[in-house]
Order: C-alpha cells, then sequence, then structure tokens
C-alpha cells in the first residue's frame, strides 16, 4: 500500500449494482471501500447497515473496508459489522456514552477503530485516547450527504491533528471526509492528511480510473 490511502464513498454509487461499483472502482486504483452508515437519528439520512457489508465479503471484495457509522446508539453494531467483514470501524465521539468503551470494543472485536470529528467538534476528545486510535477522521463538511463543498476551515485542523499525532509517536492515521476532490486533495495533504475519502468526485465521473490517477498525480508532488 502506498503512503496515501484513497477510500472512495459507495454513499455515491450505484447501489443497484453495487459489487460491481466496487470491483470497478478498486480495480481502478483505489485502496479502501469508505462505507457509510447513517440512521435517520444521529444524521438525518437512511443507508445501509452490516448485511450489505457481509454481501460484498460474499461478493469476493477482500479489500479493506472503512466503516463509517453515523449512528447513535453505537455500540451494538460494533459485533455485526466485525462478523460482516469490516476492517476499520469509526464512530462520532458524541454518539457514545463511553468512548474508551466504545473503542476497546472495536479493537476486541478484532478490528482498527478510530473517532470521528465532525466541524464543530473540538480536538479534547482525543487528549485521552490517542493510544487506542488507529484512525482519526476528521469531517470537512456536515455529516448526512455526499456532494457538499469542503469547508476550508479544516485545513488548520488538520495541521493542528498532524501535530498531535506526531508529538504522540502512535502509528495513527489521518484520514478526511466531505467534498474532496482533485483540485484540493493537495492542500489538503499538505495539511497533513494521509487517507482520502472520495464519494462525489469518483462516482460522478464516467472513468474511475482517471479520477485516481489525477488525485496520485496531485499527491506525488
Ligand atoms: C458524509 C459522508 C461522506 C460522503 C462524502 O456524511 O460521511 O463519506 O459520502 O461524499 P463527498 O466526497 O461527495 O463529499
Ligand atoms: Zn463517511
Amino acid at each position: 500500500m502506498s503512503q496515501y490511502l484513497i477510500a472512495p464513498s459507495i454513499l455515491s454509487a450505484d447501489f443497484a449494482r453495487l459489487g460491481e461499483e466496487v470491483d470497478n472502482v478498486l480495480n481502478a486504483g483505489a485502496d479502501v471501500v469508505h462505507f457509510d452508515v447513517m440512521d435517520n437519528h444521529y444524521v438525518p439520512n437512511l443507508t445501509i447497515g452490516p448485511m450489505v457489508c457481509k454481501a460484498l465479503r460474499d461478493y469476493g471484495i477482500t479489500a479493506p473496508i472503512d466503516v463509517h457509522l453515523m449512528v447513535k446508539p453505537v455500540d451494538t453494531l460494533i459485533p455485526m459489522f466485525a462478523d460482516a467483514g469490516a476492517s476499520i470501524i469509526t464512530f462520532h465521539p458524541e454518539a457514545s456514552e463511553h468512548v474508551d468503551r466504545t473503542l476497546s470494543l472495536i479493537k476486541e472485536h478484532g478490528c482498527k477503530a478510530g473517532l470521528v470529528l465532525n466541524p464543530a467538534t473540538p480536538l479534547s476528545c482525543l487528549e485521552y485516547v490517542m493510544d487506542k486510535l488507529d484512525v482519526i477522521l476528521l469531517m470537512s463538511v456536515n455529516p448526512g450527504f455526499g456532494g457538499q463543498k469542503f469547508i476550508p476551515n479544516t485545513l488548520d485542523k488538520l495541521r493542528a491533528v498532524r501535530k498531535m499525532i506526531d508529538q504522540s509517536g502512535y502509528d495513527i492515521r489521518l484520514e478526511i471526509d466531505g467534498g474532496v476532490n482533485v483540485d484540493n486533495i493537495a492542500e489538503i495533504a499538505e495539511a497533513g492528511a494521509d487517507m482520502f475519502v472520495a464519494g462525489s468526485a469518483i462516482f460522478n465521473q464516467p472513468d474511475y480510473k482517471h479520477v485516481i490517477d489525477k488525485m496520485r498525480e496531485q499527491l506525488a508532488h
């Protein structure tokens, strides 16, 4: 795997042909499948659950599946997603009564664990759990929908988290989600991200490989 990971969000894929879409985007050079779970409670939208994750594994998808839980409560879904083949499970700290316990639960189930910070969520919630994090995901839009515009002050937040990670000495991925495209991916990487979720920027184009190649070109500078 390269230093930078590209994780297409299947929220913008054609759900009627999901297996094929995921295959296509992986063959086009994607590293990770970003799987958005929304419950119409924590966020005002409703998407897919563990059955669909399992269906992708049964279809033959072997790439890492990065499950982004936008749900409340969180804990009941963790064993279900672990059984369904999730590789990484991330959740929003506001959605869990006991963040430390939820992180441990994810790890006990053999998955990598991460916290997701909304645009207005401060960094203080990371402070006492850095040792349990494999991923920190910064939202650069408000969660709930694909196709929104990147919120520019996320760049400062990325720089601050990059500093925290580097100072901690832990091996933690810094993932960014929302409004990422070929035009802004370079400055997002410069601000410290090393894992890039992109939904509409990839799936709304006819040639996924073309977009992913362009993203990697930008990242190579
Ligand atoms: C938003 C989701 C994102 C979304 C990204 O709540 O978490 O993963 O699908 O979509 P784009 O890349 O279109 O902003
Ligand atoms: Zn997401």
